[in-house]
């Protein structure tokens, strides 16, 4: 993709809650020459819960109202429950690169000598998408489903300050627990909480996700040289879709961790 010498590629990151900042952060570590902004669609999380529908029509509808507004250079659907619906109706609409994020099952099951987990939400453990990537890339290797709206709800406490309560998650990962070798994160949301997952389930098992996967795909689409050492001390912003940010508060500090400035509110009626 060509952009010239002096404008810096805007990129947008986009989920219904904190999960993005997972893929954000493998992007803007290798790349921190770029601008970033982060849309939240708080509006109607949890997407696991969403009837497909609807979800479709939200995306569409907002990304698209960001990427004019805003002079988007590029989108990551950084949500796989909705990259495995919505990718090609968004493509259909927008002249831009739409990068996805989909569960990492083919890395998965060339490692997996046992069996794998997959944790994602109950909408992605559902999708016709998620059953192919599994006949396609792991028809050796058995995969273990699991699906939880909880685990997302424990990363979204867990941004805001709270200390994730390990017996619960324990419990919620307890069918996988000492049956796989390999757990793929299906869920951007997930690597908040990769330091409690591995506990729970020991170093026998190799946790994966896709963030470094769509970070060089950005990378690429958008022919830029990774920057990893180099220091920006930029800013950026974030965009909240409902006008009732859950504990605003709490979330702005753990944005600030990621350099994103206190979430601002979409205008609904502009969208
Ligand atoms: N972070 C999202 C994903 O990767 C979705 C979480 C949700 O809103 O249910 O699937």
């Amino acid at each position: 993709m060509e952009h010239s010498a002096n404008s810096i590629p805007k990129v947008l990151i986009f989920d219904s809650g904190v999960g993005g900042l997972s893929v954000y952060q493998q992007i803007q570590a290798r790349y921190p020459q770029l601008d970033y902004l982060y849309l939240f669609d708080n509006e109607a999380y949890p997407y696991g819960e969403l009837p497909e529908q609807v979800l479709i029509e939200r995306v569409v509808k907002l990304v698209t109202h960001i990427v004019i507004k805003q002079g988007i250079d590029i989108v990551v659907i950084a949500c796989n429950t909705a990259s495995t619906i919505v990718l090609p109706h968004l493509r259909k609409t927008l002249n831009i690169p739409v990068v996805g994020v989909v569960p990492a099952i083919k890395p998965a099951a060339a490692l997996s000598k046992k069996a794998i987990g997959l944790i994602a939400t109950p909408a992605t453990i559902k999708r016709p998408y998620t059953h192919n990537l599994i006949s396609q890339f792991s028809a050796d290797v058995e995969v273990k489903l699991l699906g939880s709206t909880r685990l997302v709800m424990m990363a979204e406490e867990k941004l805001r300050g709270e200390t994730v309560n390990l017996n619960e998650l324990k419990e919620t990962l307890r069918p996988l627990v000492n049956k796989i070798d390999v757990a793929v994160l299906g869920c951007t949301h997930f690597p908040l909480l990769k330091p409690e997952i591995q506990q729970v389930f020991g170093l026998g098992v190799t946790l994966i996700d896709s963030g470094e996967a769509i970070a060089m795909r950005i990378g690429a689409v958008l022919q830029v040289e990774p920057q990893k050492n180099k220091q920006y001390n930029k800013k950026y912003y974030s965009i909240y879709s409902s006008a009732a940010p859950w504990e605003g508060a709490a979330l702005n500090k753990g944005l600030e961790h990621f350099s994103f400035s206190p979430v601002e509110i979409l205008q609904f009626q502009d969208a």
